[in-house]
Protein backbone atom coordinates (compact mmCIF):
# COMPACT_ATOMS: atom_id res chain seq x y z
CA UNK A 1 0.00 0.00 0.00
CA UNK A 2 1.23 3.25 -1.11
CA UNK A 3 1.76 6.06 1.74
CA UNK A 4 -1.17 8.20 2.17
CA UNK A 5 -0.50 12.04 0.35
CA UNK A 6 -1.01 14.03 3.47
CA UNK A 7 0.10 11.97 6.47
CA UNK A 8 0.70 14.99 9.22
CA UNK A 9 -2.75 16.17 9.55
CA UNK A 10 -4.50 17.03 13.11
CA UNK A 11 -7.50 14.92 13.92
CA UNK A 12 -9.77 17.51 15.80
CA UNK A 13 -12.71 15.09 15.92
CA UNK A 14 -13.17 11.22 15.75
CA UNK A 15 -16.65 10.36 14.72
CA UNK A 16 -16.97 6.62 15.96
CA UNK A 17 -19.89 3.99 15.01
CA UNK A 18 -22.20 6.95 15.47
CA UNK A 19 -26.14 6.33 15.59
CA UNK A 20 -28.87 8.33 16.07
CA UNK A 21 -32.11 6.48 15.98
CA UNK A 22 -35.68 8.09 16.13
CA UNK A 23 -38.17 5.83 17.69
CA UNK A 24 -41.47 5.65 15.22
CA UNK A 25 -44.58 5.52 17.82
CA UNK A 26 -48.25 4.45 17.24
CA UNK A 27 -51.41 3.70 18.06
CA UNK A 28 -53.15 5.72 21.41
CA UNK A 29 -50.49 4.48 23.99
CA UNK A 30 -48.16 5.51 21.75
CA UNK A 31 -46.16 2.37 21.51
CA UNK A 32 -42.51 2.49 19.87
CA UNK A 33 -43.22 -0.02 16.70
CA UNK A 34 -40.01 0.66 15.36
CA UNK A 35 -36.61 3.05 14.51
CA UNK A 36 -36.05 5.41 12.13
CA UNK A 37 -32.25 4.47 11.44
CA UNK A 38 -31.23 8.58 10.27
CA UNK A 39 -27.87 7.73 11.49
CA UNK A 40 -26.45 3.93 11.11
CA UNK A 41 -23.24 3.66 12.52
CA UNK A 42 -21.10 6.67 10.79
CA UNK A 43 -17.46 6.26 11.56
CA UNK A 44 -15.25 9.79 10.33
CA UNK A 45 -12.48 11.62 11.09
CA UNK A 46 -12.42 15.63 10.95
CA UNK A 47 -8.94 16.88 10.44
CA UNK A 48 -8.78 20.28 11.97
CA UNK A 49 -8.80 23.22 9.53
CA UNK A 50 -10.74 21.35 6.46
CA UNK A 51 -13.95 21.49 5.14
CA UNK A 52 -15.09 17.78 5.01
CA UNK A 53 -18.54 18.15 2.76
CA UNK A 54 -21.16 15.72 3.67
CA UNK A 55 -23.12 15.08 0.33
CA UNK A 56 -26.14 12.31 -0.36
CA UNK A 57 -29.72 12.43 -1.40
CA UNK A 58 -32.79 13.88 0.83
CA UNK A 59 -33.45 11.87 4.21
CA UNK A 60 -29.99 9.90 3.65
CA UNK A 61 -29.27 11.52 7.69
CA UNK A 62 -26.94 14.30 6.83
CA UNK A 63 -28.62 17.19 8.89
CA UNK A 64 -28.96 14.70 11.72
CA UNK A 65 -25.83 13.90 11.74
CA UNK A 66 -24.72 17.14 12.36
CA UNK A 67 -26.99 17.88 15.02
CA UNK A 68 -26.04 14.88 16.87
CA UNK A 69 -22.51 16.05 16.97
CA UNK A 70 -23.52 19.11 18.14
CA UNK A 71 -25.83 17.53 20.65
CA UNK A 72 -29.22 19.11 19.31
CA UNK A 73 -30.07 15.20 18.70
CA UNK A 74 -29.64 12.45 21.11
CA UNK A 75 -27.32 9.61 19.85
CA UNK A 76 -28.27 6.25 20.26
CA UNK A 77 -24.83 4.71 20.12
CA UNK A 78 -21.19 6.19 19.87
CA UNK A 79 -18.90 8.62 20.41
CA UNK A 80 -17.95 11.99 19.21
CA UNK A 81 -13.91 12.19 20.46
CA UNK A 82 -12.88 16.13 20.23
CA UNK A 83 -9.72 17.36 20.80
CA UNK A 84 -9.92 20.33 23.04
CA UNK A 85 -6.76 22.56 24.34
CA UNK A 86 -6.67 20.49 27.25
CA UNK A 87 -7.18 17.19 25.76
CA UNK A 88 -9.37 14.59 23.81
CA UNK A 89 -13.06 14.41 25.20
CA UNK A 90 -16.39 12.40 23.96
CA UNK A 91 -18.99 15.11 23.32
CA UNK A 92 -22.07 12.78 24.00
CA UNK A 93 -20.98 12.34 27.26
CA UNK A 94 -20.11 16.11 28.18
CA UNK A 95 -22.28 17.89 30.69
CA UNK A 96 -22.55 21.99 32.63
CA UNK A 97 -19.64 23.80 32.23
CA UNK A 98 -17.63 21.04 29.76
CA UNK A 99 -20.82 21.14 27.40
CA UNK A 100 -21.34 24.78 27.30
CA UNK A 101 -17.74 25.34 26.38
CA UNK A 102 -18.40 22.37 23.91
CA UNK A 103 -21.06 24.76 22.36
CA UNK A 104 -19.22 27.63 21.76
CA UNK A 105 -16.57 25.86 20.13
CA UNK A 106 -18.67 24.21 17.87
CA UNK A 107 -21.72 25.68 15.77
CA UNK A 108 -23.95 25.36 12.94
CA UNK A 109 -25.14 27.33 10.08
CA UNK A 110 -28.42 26.35 9.18
CA UNK A 111 -30.01 27.25 5.12
CA UNK A 112 -32.35 29.56 6.19
CA UNK A 113 -30.83 31.94 9.20
CA UNK A 114 -34.25 33.45 9.54
CA UNK A 115 -35.09 30.32 12.05
CA UNK A 116 -31.97 31.27 14.33
CA UNK A 117 -32.33 35.35 14.21
CA UNK A 118 -35.46 36.38 16.42
CA UNK A 119 -37.63 38.40 14.05
CA UNK A 120 -38.24 40.47 17.34
CA UNK A 121 -34.53 41.30 17.98
CA UNK A 122 -32.59 43.68 16.40
CA UNK A 123 -29.40 42.37 14.77
CA UNK A 124 -27.38 43.29 17.98
CA UNK A 125 -29.98 42.24 20.38
CA UNK A 126 -29.61 38.62 18.76
CA UNK A 127 -25.96 38.76 18.90
CA UNK A 128 -25.86 40.17 22.05
CA UNK A 129 -26.93 36.98 24.04
CA UNK A 130 -24.75 34.51 23.21
CA UNK A 131 -22.04 37.04 23.95
CA UNK A 132 -23.41 37.84 27.35
CA UNK A 133 -23.76 34.17 27.85
CA UNK A 134 -20.38 33.94 27.04
CA UNK A 135 -18.86 36.04 29.52
CA UNK A 136 -18.88 39.70 27.69
CA UNK A 137 -21.12 41.97 30.11
CA UNK A 138 -20.28 45.04 28.88
CA UNK A 139 -22.51 47.03 25.96
CA UNK A 140 -19.94 48.85 24.69
CA UNK A 141 -17.69 45.94 24.48
CA UNK A 142 -20.28 44.01 22.77
CA UNK A 143 -21.30 46.70 20.14
CA UNK A 144 -17.29 46.55 19.47
CA UNK A 145 -17.74 42.66 18.71
CA UNK A 146 -20.56 42.79 17.04
CA UNK A 147 -19.07 45.57 14.41
CA UNK A 148 -15.98 43.84 14.01
CA UNK A 149 -18.58 40.34 13.01
CA UNK A 150 -19.69 42.63 10.47
CA UNK A 151 -17.15 43.74 9.27
CA UNK A 152 -15.99 40.20 8.92
CA UNK A 153 -18.48 39.47 6.98
CA UNK A 154 -18.55 42.34 4.93
CA UNK A 155 -21.57 44.29 6.33
CA UNK A 156 -21.69 47.94 7.38
CA UNK A 157 -21.45 48.66 11.31
CA UNK A 158 -25.21 50.63 11.58
CA UNK A 159 -26.60 47.11 10.51
CA UNK A 160 -26.55 46.29 13.80
CA UNK A 161 -29.60 48.27 14.68
CA UNK A 162 -31.78 46.76 11.46
CA UNK A 163 -34.15 43.68 12.42
CA UNK A 164 -33.73 40.28 10.06
CA UNK A 165 -36.89 41.15 8.14
CA UNK A 166 -35.06 44.15 6.46
CA UNK A 167 -32.06 41.93 4.69
CA UNK A 168 -31.76 40.02 1.49
CA UNK A 169 -31.36 36.16 2.11
CA UNK A 170 -27.53 37.02 1.08
CA UNK A 171 -27.44 39.25 3.92
CA UNK A 172 -29.18 37.51 6.34
CA UNK A 173 -26.99 35.05 5.91
CA UNK A 174 -23.93 36.50 6.00
CA UNK A 175 -25.52 37.60 9.45
CA UNK A 176 -26.22 33.82 10.75
CA UNK A 177 -22.22 33.27 9.53
CA UNK A 178 -21.34 36.20 11.90
CA UNK A 179 -23.18 35.18 14.75
CA UNK A 180 -21.74 31.51 14.64
CA UNK A 181 -18.44 33.28 14.32
CA UNK A 182 -19.29 35.08 17.52
CA UNK A 183 -18.64 32.77 20.18
CA UNK A 184 -14.95 31.99 18.34
CA UNK A 185 -16.05 28.52 17.24
CA UNK A 186 -13.19 25.99 16.01
CA UNK A 187 -15.73 23.95 13.93
CA UNK A 188 -18.86 25.32 11.82
CA UNK A 189 -21.41 22.58 10.74
CA UNK A 190 -22.75 24.78 7.47
CA UNK A 191 -26.32 22.62 6.92
CA UNK A 192 -27.45 23.66 3.30
CA UNK A 193 -25.62 26.95 3.68
CA UNK A 194 -25.65 28.36 0.18
CA UNK A 195 -28.73 26.27 -1.26
CA UNK A 196 -31.17 28.90 -0.95
CA UNK A 197 -29.18 31.62 -2.37
CA UNK A 198 -28.95 32.28 -6.38
CA UNK A 199 -26.19 31.27 -7.60
CA UNK A 200 -24.21 34.92 -7.57
CA UNK A 201 -24.41 35.04 -3.83
CA UNK A 202 -23.73 31.61 -3.50
CA UNK A 203 -20.19 32.60 -4.95
CA UNK A 204 -19.84 35.19 -2.80
CA UNK A 205 -20.99 33.42 0.43
CA UNK A 206 -18.43 30.34 -0.58
CA UNK A 207 -15.73 32.98 -0.77
CA UNK A 208 -16.31 34.51 2.40
CA UNK A 209 -16.54 31.41 4.10
CA UNK A 210 -13.03 30.27 2.35
CA UNK A 211 -11.70 33.55 3.78
CA UNK A 212 -12.83 33.03 7.57
CA UNK A 213 -11.91 29.79 7.67
CA UNK A 214 -8.09 30.84 6.66
CA UNK A 215 -8.51 34.38 8.97
CA UNK A 216 -9.63 32.17 12.04
CA UNK A 217 -7.97 28.38 11.34
CA UNK A 218 -11.88 27.21 11.04
CA UNK A 219 -13.06 23.57 10.21
CA UNK A 220 -16.29 23.08 8.13
CA UNK A 221 -18.58 19.97 8.14
CA UNK A 222 -20.36 21.35 4.90
CA UNK A 223 -23.51 19.69 4.55
CA UNK A 224 -25.10 19.72 0.85
CA UNK A 225 -27.40 17.82 -2.15
CA UNK A 226 -25.52 19.97 -4.38
CA UNK A 227 -22.58 18.26 -5.87
CA UNK A 228 -21.01 21.35 -7.58
CA UNK A 229 -20.68 23.23 -4.35
CA UNK A 230 -19.01 20.37 -2.74
CA UNK A 231 -16.59 20.19 -5.43
CA UNK A 232 -15.59 24.25 -5.02
CA UNK A 233 -15.90 24.25 -1.17
CA UNK A 234 -14.60 20.98 -0.41
CA UNK A 235 -10.84 19.44 0.78
CA UNK A 236 -12.47 15.79 1.16
CA UNK A 237 -16.00 14.52 0.85
CA UNK A 238 -18.18 11.82 2.27
CA UNK A 239 -20.68 10.61 0.36
CA UNK A 240 -23.89 8.90 2.49
CA UNK A 241 -26.57 6.79 2.02
CA UNK A 242 -29.42 5.73 4.17
CA UNK A 243 -27.53 6.63 7.57
CA UNK A 244 -24.18 5.38 6.60
CA UNK A 245 -21.20 6.68 4.70
CA UNK A 246 -20.36 4.30 1.90
CA UNK A 247 -16.94 6.52 0.06
CA UNK A 248 -14.72 9.13 1.56
CA UNK A 249 -12.18 10.38 -0.38
CA UNK A 250 -10.15 13.87 -1.04
CA UNK A 251 -12.93 15.65 -3.85
CA UNK A 252 -10.61 15.56 -6.34
CA UNK A 253 -9.54 11.93 -5.80
CA UNK A 254 -13.47 11.44 -5.53
CA UNK A 255 -14.46 13.39 -9.22
CA UNK A 256 -11.72 11.57 -10.93
CA UNK A 257 -11.64 8.24 -9.49
CA UNK A 258 -15.48 7.49 -8.56
CA UNK A 259 -15.68 4.06 -6.66
CA UNK A 260 -19.17 3.73 -5.30
CA UNK A 261 -21.96 3.24 -8.04
CA UNK A 262 -24.09 5.26 -6.15
CA UNK A 263 -21.76 8.17 -6.28
CA UNK A 264 -21.45 7.34 -9.65
CA UNK A 265 -24.88 8.06 -10.42
CA UNK A 266 -24.89 11.05 -8.07
CA UNK A 267 -21.92 12.59 -9.82
CA UNK A 268 -23.34 11.69 -13.57
CA UNK A 269 -26.35 14.08 -12.82
CA UNK A 270 -24.23 17.63 -12.48
CA UNK A 271 -24.82 19.21 -15.08
CA UNK A 272 -21.30 20.54 -17.12
CA UNK A 273 -21.37 23.58 -18.93
CA UNK A 274 -18.47 22.56 -21.05
CA UNK A 275 -19.69 20.47 -24.16
CA UNK A 276 -16.90 19.25 -24.64
CA UNK A 277 -16.56 17.20 -21.53
CA UNK A 278 -19.61 14.76 -21.87
CA UNK A 279 -20.86 12.46 -18.85
CA UNK A 280 -23.07 9.65 -19.40
CA UNK A 281 -26.37 10.44 -16.94
CA UNK A 282 -26.86 6.93 -14.99
CA UNK A 283 -30.30 6.91 -13.61
CA UNK A 284 -30.90 5.83 -10.33
CA UNK A 285 -33.43 2.74 -10.06
CA UNK A 286 -36.44 3.51 -7.62
CA UNK A 287 -36.54 5.84 -4.06
CA UNK A 288 -34.60 5.51 -1.46
CA UNK A 289 -35.56 2.51 1.06
CA UNK A 290 -37.45 3.66 4.38
CA UNK A 291 -34.23 4.58 6.96
CA UNK A 292 -36.99 2.58 9.23
CA UNK A 293 -36.42 -0.83 7.36
CA UNK A 294 -33.24 -0.71 5.52
CA UNK A 295 -32.10 -3.53 3.20
CA UNK A 296 -30.04 -6.66 4.29
CA UNK A 297 -26.60 -6.28 3.05
CA UNK A 298 -25.82 -3.74 1.52
CA UNK A 299 -28.23 -0.80 1.82
CA UNK A 300 -28.18 0.61 -2.38
CA UNK A 301 -28.15 -2.45 -3.22
CA UNK A 302 -32.23 -3.09 -4.37
CA UNK A 303 -31.24 0.21 -6.94
CA UNK A 304 -28.05 -1.33 -7.72
CA UNK A 305 -27.03 -2.39 -11.35
CA UNK A 306 -24.17 -4.54 -10.53
CA UNK A 307 -26.27 -6.04 -7.19
CA UNK A 308 -25.04 -9.92 -6.82
CA UNK A 309 -26.38 -12.32 -4.18
CA UNK A 310 -23.70 -11.30 -2.14
CA UNK A 311 -24.81 -7.70 -2.01
CA UNK A 312 -28.05 -8.93 -0.97
CA UNK A 313 -26.93 -10.79 2.24
CA UNK A 314 -23.27 -9.34 3.20
CA UNK A 315 -23.43 -5.73 4.37
CA UNK A 316 -19.96 -4.03 2.93
CA UNK A 317 -17.83 -2.28 5.09
CA UNK A 318 -16.15 1.45 4.67
CA UNK A 319 -12.30 0.09 3.58
CA UNK A 320 -9.31 2.53 2.90
CA UNK A 321 -7.83 1.59 -0.64
CA UNK A 322 -5.60 3.77 -1.97
CA UNK A 323 -5.25 5.34 -5.52
CA UNK A 324 -2.41 7.79 -6.82
CA UNK A 325 -0.82 7.86 -3.27
CA UNK A 326 -3.96 8.97 -1.15
CA UNK A 327 -6.65 6.95 0.90
CA UNK A 328 -9.68 6.29 -0.49
CA UNK A 329 -12.69 4.60 1.37
CA UNK A 330 -15.36 2.65 -0.47
CA UNK A 331 -18.18 0.30 1.12
CA UNK A 332 -19.18 -2.03 -1.91
CA UNK A 333 -18.02 -5.74 -2.58
CA UNK A 334 -17.18 -4.97 -6.23
CA UNK A 335 -15.62 -1.50 -5.97
CA UNK A 336 -12.33 -2.97 -7.60
CA UNK A 337 -14.08 -5.02 -10.46
CA UNK A 338 -15.92 -1.86 -11.16
CA UNK A 339 -13.21 0.23 -11.20
CA UNK A 340 -11.72 -2.42 -13.49
CA UNK A 341 -14.54 -2.52 -16.11
CA UNK A 342 -14.71 -6.20 -15.37
CA UNK A 343 -18.26 -5.68 -14.24
CA UNK A 344 -20.36 -3.41 -16.86
N1 LIG B 1 -36.79 14.56 14.79
C1 LIG B 1 -37.01 13.53 13.97
N2 LIG B 1 -37.90 12.56 14.29
C2 LIG B 1 -38.11 11.49 13.49
N3 LIG B 1 -37.47 11.30 12.31
C3 LIG B 1 -36.58 12.23 11.93
C4 LIG B 1 -36.31 13.39 12.73
N4 LIG B 1 -35.38 14.15 12.08
C5 LIG B 1 -35.08 13.49 10.94
N5 LIG B 1 -35.81 12.35 10.85
C6 LIG B 1 -35.72 11.35 9.76
O1 LIG B 1 -34.37 10.95 9.66
C7 LIG B 1 -34.01 10.75 8.31
C8 LIG B 1 -32.81 11.62 7.97
O2 LIG B 1 -33.22 12.99 8.00
P1 LIG B 1 -32.21 14.21 7.78
O3 LIG B 1 -32.97 15.46 8.00
O4 LIG B 1 -31.02 13.96 8.62
O5 LIG B 1 -31.84 14.03 6.23
P2 LIG B 1 -31.00 14.96 5.27
O6 LIG B 1 -29.98 14.10 4.63
O7 LIG B 1 -30.53 16.15 6.01
O8 LIG B 1 -32.08 15.37 4.17
P3 LIG B 1 -32.28 16.76 3.35
O9 LIG B 1 -31.25 16.73 2.25
O10 LIG B 1 -33.66 16.66 2.82
O11 LIG B 1 -32.08 17.89 4.31
C9 LIG B 1 -35.25 11.06 7.48
O12 LIG B 1 -35.90 9.85 7.17
C10 LIG B 1 -36.09 11.92 8.40
O13 LIG B 1 -37.45 11.77 8.13
MG1 LIG C 1 -30.88 18.21 5.81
Amino acid sequence: MQPDKNPVREVLMKIENLKTYFPVKKGVFKRTVGHVKAVDGVSLDVFRGETLGIVGESGCGKTTLGKTILRLCSASEGSVKYQFPDGEQDILQLKGTELDRARKSLQIVFQDPYSSLNPAFTIFGSFADPLRKFGVKKRKEQEEIVAKLLADVNLPRDYMTRYPNEFSGGQRQRIGIARALSVNPELIVCDEAVSALDVSIQAQVLKLLKKLQNEHNLTYLFITHDLSVVEYVADRIAVMYLGKVVELAETDELFKHTLHPYTKALLSAIPIADITRKRKRIPLQGDVPSPVNPPAGCPFHPRCKYCTDRCRTDAPLLTPGTSEGQIHYVSCHHAQEIAEGRME
